[in-house]
Order: C-alpha cells, then structure tokens, then sequence
C-alpha cells in the first residue's frame, strides 16, 4: 500500500501536468482537468483578483469588532452561503507591526458556541489573550486584547474559530482571516515597490443555506474537502502584473483539510517566509507543499508576457488503511490538482533584483536540546462499531480532554519531539505558542529552512522538531490541522512553567 502511494505521488510531477495541456487552458482562463480524474468546470476561472479588506494599526493599537455571521454573499454569477466575519470571507486582513496591542471583539451571532484563535502569533495563551478555552455562546461577544512582543518577527498569520468539536465546520464554512505582522527592523530596500497579495486558499462547499457546513462521517474521518480551491472566495482569479516588477504572495492554507503543491508555470518561487516568520534569505524552490494550517510567502519575479497559472499538483495524503470492506476500498484522499490562479504578465523587461538578506540572523536560537519527546500520531479502531464505525484520532493513545495536562515542558528549556504517523494518511501537526524548527524529516531534506508552527508528518512517517519554549508560558494546545481531526480528539494540552 505504501509503495503504491509514493507512485502516485510520483506519477503527479509537474511535467505530467504540462503536458496534459494546463498551458492553454490557462490562456483560455478557465480551469482544466490535469489530473487522472475528469471533473467537470463548476465556475468559470478568469475572474478579477479581490483582496480582503485590510485593517491597520494607528499608533500601536488596532481595535476592531468582528462579528460572525452566517451570510449568503456574491459568488461567480450568482450567491452562496458562508459564515462570515463582517460579512465578507476571508474577514479582514489585520496588520499591525511588533510592540502593538490588538483588541478584537468577537461578536457571536452563530447558532452555536465560537471563540478566536490567532494562529501563528507568539503571544500569551492565557487569560484574554489567544486562550482557546474560552468558549462564546451564541448573542455573546468577547474582548480579546493580544499584546504583540516588540521583537516579533515579521510574520504571515491568521485567525479562526478554535472551539473544541466544531472547529471544522465553521472554518470549513468561511471564518478566516490573515493577520500580517511588520517588524520595522526588518524593513528590506528590494522590497519597498514590492506588489503586495494576500492569497487565502480554501475549499468551500457551494450552496444556499448552512447545509454546506455538514459532512458525512467518511467526510470526517478522511477530512473534508468541498468543491474548487478558491483564492480569497474567488475561483481561479485573474493577477495582472508588468514584467520587471516583484510580486509577493502571501499564501495561507485555510482549508480544514485540502493540501496544496503549488506551482507556477515556468517560474521559479522564492521563499521569503514560512509560519514562523521570515526567513535570513530567499529559498527557491519549484514546487511548494502547504498542508492545513501551512503559510508561505513568496516572491516572483516575472520577465516575459503571457499568463502564468499557479496551479496545484495533486497530493495523496492516504487513505484510512481500512482496505476494502465497510470503508470502501481502503478510501483514498487525494488532494485533486486544479489552476488556483493565473499571473497574466505584460511586455518584457530583465528581472527586478531579489533582497540578498531579508530578516537579522534570528533571535530565537534553537541549539540543541535538553530532553527528547516522543509523539505518536495514530487512527485506530478505538470504539469501533460503539462509535457508530467511526475511528479513533489519537495522540500518544489519547483523545483531547481540556482538563487534563498532557505534556508538561519546563520555561525555558528546549525539547525535540519526534513525531511519528503510525497511520497510513498524512497528519499535519500544529502547536500553538512556541514556534519550532523541522531538524529531520523520515521522507528528505528538512528544507525549507526558517520557524515553523505547523509541519506536515506524512503516513508511515516521521519528523523531528526542535523547541525552545522561551518567552511564553502557560497552558494551551497541540493538534492535527486537518480540522475534522482535531474536532474529533486528535489534539493534546501543553502547560509550559
Ligand atoms: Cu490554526 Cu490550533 O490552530
Ligand atoms: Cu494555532
Ligand atoms: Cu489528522
């Protein structure tokens, strides 16, 4: 079964694709069938690029209210229903630099209990800061205030529902939001004209009413994934940009369970920054995986005229290794391929220089460390038929119970944890709080280098990750991004003292 997967995901190379003819229906600015599966086009691609609302800081404060919503909202020709933040999905994008303090009201006009996580940022998980135990019953709102450290890295991060059960179908169903940190020691020559984009992929049901927030349990149990990738809730925009200019993308994968391998026609990306912030210098790559959860900027360079898709090759994460019987096969979930994109360049001129150094050598260290964990990802029969033939998502053995403490780290002290997928699907692994370092990784290099705060661990697979629990103390959360998962218990509580 393993050997059959790592051939299919060899069998998606980028060649394949263009050479099942992406390249004209890119021209042509709809969206084609590059996998081996035939679909067929739900919405016509080539729609103008829309960017979220942005919010800014004004002498080191934003406050706002967001208020969340189910909505019918604009979508192709005609409508769609989404929850929303201030009526729109994505909310706003926040930015705020370092030193700042952001005050956001959660206003809670769902049917049922929400709260906010805001993911990636290295603030405090207690009180009314990013503390994911508290709970926000329907008609109530909330206070959050975060106070940003003065030394935060500039950074691409986000925000979401976290409440423990119900973290999929809202998310899944349109709350999400980017939040961008600018750390003014960071400031960098080659960037100042840069085109800046906010890129928020996700993977939507379509329909009118809040039915396109439910999932079947097989839906669950091998994550949900809805219809077409969208880019800030539209499908397959249209990007113009002259030759000779630099893009940044800012790319979040808010999807509860889509992974994405992106890649842009005859172009190479440019990694600026990933979860944890910028990285020391650009990393160029070809192809760039986004798990659940996963953020990356990027930079493209563009000479020559014509349209460029950013595409996504397909990606098989496993299956739920049922084999046959009531699972149906050993249910495969596949991550299907699909134009995301596309980059319509104008006249030709030499490429804009590329920044040689980007963010200070970092001020976290990670070292070496002091004690090592072990973390093991599992699916398992558990209750098997008494839990109406649902699987059991674990960490360590266990399901996520708020009052129990799982792991207990010491202030100031650094730790690896090795985790290990016993399971033949992939997991993505998150820890809130304290961003980490990828020291190894089971399936290759550990690249691409920088800080991290969610790394995919691939089925039968392994990866080691290195941190330092510094600054931040306190109790919150670890989990699997493939958010039907993390509802379902694959999710364990740290306390760092
Ligand atoms: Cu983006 Cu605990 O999650
Ligand atoms: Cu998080
Ligand atoms: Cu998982």
């Amino acid at each position: 079964m393993i050997e059959d997967l790592n051939l299919q995901r060899e069998y998606w190379t980028r060649r394949d694709l263009l050479k099942t003819g992406g390249v004209l229906a890119a021209a042509l600015g709809v969206a084609a069938c590059t996998g081996s599966s035939t679909r067929s086009i739900s919405t016509p691609g080539g729609a103008k690029f829309i960017q979220p609302n942005e919010l800014t800081s004004n002498n080191g404060l934003l406050e706002l209210t967001l208020r969340c919503e189910g909505q019918t909202i604009p979508y192709g020709n005609g409508t769609r229903f989404a929850y929303t933040y201030n009526g729109t999905s994505p909310g706003p994008t926040l930015r705020v630099r370092s030193g700042d303090r952001l005050v956001i009201t959660l206003e809670n006009r769902l049917s049922e209990p929400t709260n906010l996580h805001t993911h990636g940022l290295h603030v405090s998980p207690l009180g009314n800061s990013d503390n994911v135990f508290i709970q926000i019953a329907p008609g109530q709102s909330h206070v959050y205030t975060y106070d940003i450290p003065s030394d935060h890295r500039s950074s691409l991060c986000w925000y979401h529902p976290h409440h423990h059960g119900m973290v999929a179908p809202q998310l899944g169903g349109g709350l999400f939001g980017a939040i961008i940190v600018e750390d003014m020691h960071e400031q960098v020559a080659e960037l100042a004209n840069i085109n800046e984009r906010v890129l928020i992929l996700n993977d939507p049901k379509i329909g009118k009413n809040n039915a396109v927030t439910n999932a079947s349990m097989m839906e669950k149990m091998q994550g949900r994934e809805g219809g077409d990738a969208l880019v800030n809730g539209v499908f397959a925009p249209m990007l113009s940009a002259p030759a000779g200019t630099l893009e940044l993308w800012r790319i979040v994968n808010a999807s509860p369970s889509r992974y994405y391998r992106l890649a842009l026609d005859k172009q190479q990306l440019q990694i600026i920054g990933t979860d944890g912030g910028r990285l020391e210098r650009p990393y160029a790559v070809d192809d760039i995986l986004l798990a659940p959860g996963e953020r990356s900027d990027i930079l493209v360079a563009p000479t020559q005229q014509g349209p460029y898709a950013l595409r996504t090759l397909g990606y098989d994460r496993g299956s739920m290794g049922m084999g046959g019987g009531m699972m149906g096969g050993g249910s495969t979930r596949s991550s299907n391929a699909q134009i995301i994109a596309t980059l319509n360049v104008s006249g030709s001129a030499p490429a804009a220089p590329l920044p040689k150094v980007l963010a200070a050598a970092t001020r976290l260290d990670a070292g070496s460390a002091t004690s090592q964990r072990d973390i093991e990802l599992a699916v398992g029969m558990g209750g098997g038929m008494g839990n109406g033939g649902m699987m059991d998502f674990t960490i360590n053995g266990a399901t996520f119970d708020a009052n129990r403490v799982d792991i207990s780290a010491s202030a100031g002290s650094t730790e690896d944890w090795v985790l290990t997928n016993t399971s033949a699907m992939d997991h993505p692994f998150h820890l809130h709080a304290w961003p980490f370092r990828v020291i190894e990784r089971s399936s290759g290099p550990a690249d691409p280098p920088g800080w991290k705060d969610t790394v995919n661990v691939p089925a039968r697979g392994s990866v080691r990750i290195r941190i330092p629990f510094v600054d931040i103390t306190g109790r919150t959360v670890y989990h699997c991004h493939i958010l039907d998962h993390e509802d379902q218990g694959m999710m364990g509580v740290i306390e760092v003292a």
